[in-house]
């Protein structure tokens, strides 16, 4: 008995003893993962080691063919993980849009859908509404760019979306912001079009242009990948999910944020650095197409070089930077430009500039564009070779960098894509292939949702994960 007591009360005691031990630990143990500021301290591991830049974040997303998919994408090369919800039977549009090889996915769908997980919901149907309802609750954004309502008539509310999971980021791609075209459907050259861009492209004398660079689609969804990590960012402060809206207009505008600041400067009396002011053409009242005069205060032009009579690509952009305009009179021949008061300064050159191009090209076309970066960089006179998609895709330095990527995909083989052109020194990006349709359904049915494997049969014996049969449909 005494010794039970004794034993009882050295238990006693070495209980207290640890109970003071953890109390003591515990500040320790948190004080070791922050820094004084109650920060996290500076991770130790090798850099590109310490998880992704978004790992943790978990994408809901309902996008399809460029804009959406783009910025998706992007998150996904950042480490999200991306869980592309399409239409049973057939999916993503852009999968059998430009096919190439028989069969397979297109590039189109391919190259815009790296990195993602897909699932097939019909979400139009009543279990494919409850799958989309615990996906809702699972994940921390939800990015869609359909045609304006279409969210809504899936029964994905913002308020359904809100109740469900106050912490989702809804974010979305439409064509016009809120006014009087918001309801209208939009593509890519629309949105060139209604942003300024194709009003301001081209050359004076001819139609309106549209570049072949994707700002509408490609631009708007970097946009709205922006407004996504910053919404992400005010949630760790105020714990609630916002809307993120970036619109095809406003994006495509955003990026002809040069042109709108012309606009005003045609009241201060003509844009001296267009070259239709050196050749005395009037202005008009809004901003003309202005060819390939360069935007800023540095007049530029594109250039022949050798052998353009039969490679359409074999020109150079020139820039007459002032500060190294002694360094072009050299290299092209002209040192007596360097102090004729016609060509000295900037000003005097501006209504020259026309027949100075043509001076420049005279040289030009005597060197290949290669050949005239050499000489031109190593005096630092800013050029840029005309580059053709194929020689862009087998630039070695490109591949070297990740920016242009061989990937394997098991129905189409191996091919080129663009990879994350954005690189970070700790989160490195791989670039894995996009996924077949619903490639990852019951994978993300048992692994986010933790659906039994009861509860998965059922909902597949609805049909809600399906395409509808044949016959079903003929009916
Ligand atoms: N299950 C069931 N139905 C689905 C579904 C799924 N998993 N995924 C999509 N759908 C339905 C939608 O609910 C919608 O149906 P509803 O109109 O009956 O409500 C329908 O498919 C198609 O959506 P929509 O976005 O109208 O496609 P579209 O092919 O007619 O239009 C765009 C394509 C791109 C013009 C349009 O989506 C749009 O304007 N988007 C916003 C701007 C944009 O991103 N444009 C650039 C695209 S690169």
């Amino acid at each position: 008995m005494a010794k039970k007591k004794l034993n009882k009360s050295k238990q006693a005691k070495a209980s207290k003893k640890s109970a003071r031990k953890v109390v003591k630990l515990a500040p320790k143990k948190a004080a070791k993962k922050t820094n004084g500021n109650g920060l996290p301290k500076a991770s130790n591991k090798p850099w590109g080691q310490a998880g992704k830049a978004l790992s943790g974040v978990r994408i809901l997303d309902f996008t399809h063919v460029q804009s959406g998919p783009t910025c998706t994408q992007l998150l996904a090369w950042m480490g999200a993980d991306v869980i592309k919800v399409e239409r049973p039977g057939v999916g993503d549009i852009t999968r059998g849009q430009l096919v190439d090889v028989k069969g397979a996915d297109s590039l189109y769908f391919t190259m815009l859908n790296h990195n993602k997980r897909s699932i097939t919901i019909d979400s139009k149907h009543p279990q494919g509404k409850r799958v989309l309802d615990e996906l809702v609750k699972k994940c921390d954004v939800l990015v869609e760019n359909f045609a304006p309502g279409a969210l809504d008539r899936m029964g994905l509310t913002w308020e359904h979306i809100h109740k469900l999971n106050p912490r989702m980021i809804v974010a979305s791609v439409k064509g016009f912001g809120p006014g009087p075209y918001e309801d209208c459907k939009v593509y890519e050259n629309v949105a060139q079009c209604a942003g300024g861009s194709a009003s301001t492209t081209g050359f004076r004398e001819g139609p309106p242009l549209v570049t072949g660079a994707q700002i509408g689609d490609s631009g708007t969804g970097l946009h709205l990948a922006l407004g996504i990590v910053c919404a992400l960012y005010q949630r760790n402060r105020t714990g609630r999910g916002q809307k993120v809206l970036a619109a095809m207009q406003d994006g495509v505008l955003n990026l002809c944020r040069v042109k709108l600041r012309d606009q005003q400067r045609l009241k201060a009396g003509p844009l001296s650095e267009y070259s239709q002011y050196g050749e005395g053409v009037a202005f008009g009242d809004s901003v003309p197409r202005a060819g390939n005069d360069s935007g800023g205060g540095q007049p530029g032009w594109i250039l022949k070089c050798r052998g353009w009579e039969t490679d359409p690509n074999a020109y150079i952009y020139f820039i007459t930077q002032a500060p190294v305009w002694g360094a072009i009179c050299d290299v092209i021949g002209e040192p007596n430009w360097k102090v004729d008061p016609d060509y000295a300064t900037p000003r005097a050159r501006l209504p020259r500039l026309r027949a100075i191009f043509d001076r420049i090209e005279q040289w030009t076309t005597t060197k290949s564009k290669f050949e005239v970066m050499e000489i031109c960089n190593k005096v630092d006179i800013p050029v840029g070779p005309i580059l053709s998609m194929k020689e862009i895709a087998e630039e070695p330095s490109l591949r070297k960098t990740g920016t242009v990527v061989e990937v394997d995909h098991p129905t189409r083989g191996k091919y080129l894509t663009v990879g994350n052109p954005i690189k970070l020194s700790d989160s490195i990006s791989e670039v894995k292939r996009s996924p077949l349709l619903g490639e990852h359904t019951d994978e993300i049915l048992k692994d986010v949702l933790k659906l039994p494997a009861k509860d998965i049969a059922e909902i597949k014996n609805s049909g809600a994960l399906s395409a509808p049969k044949k016959e079903e449909k003929a009916a």
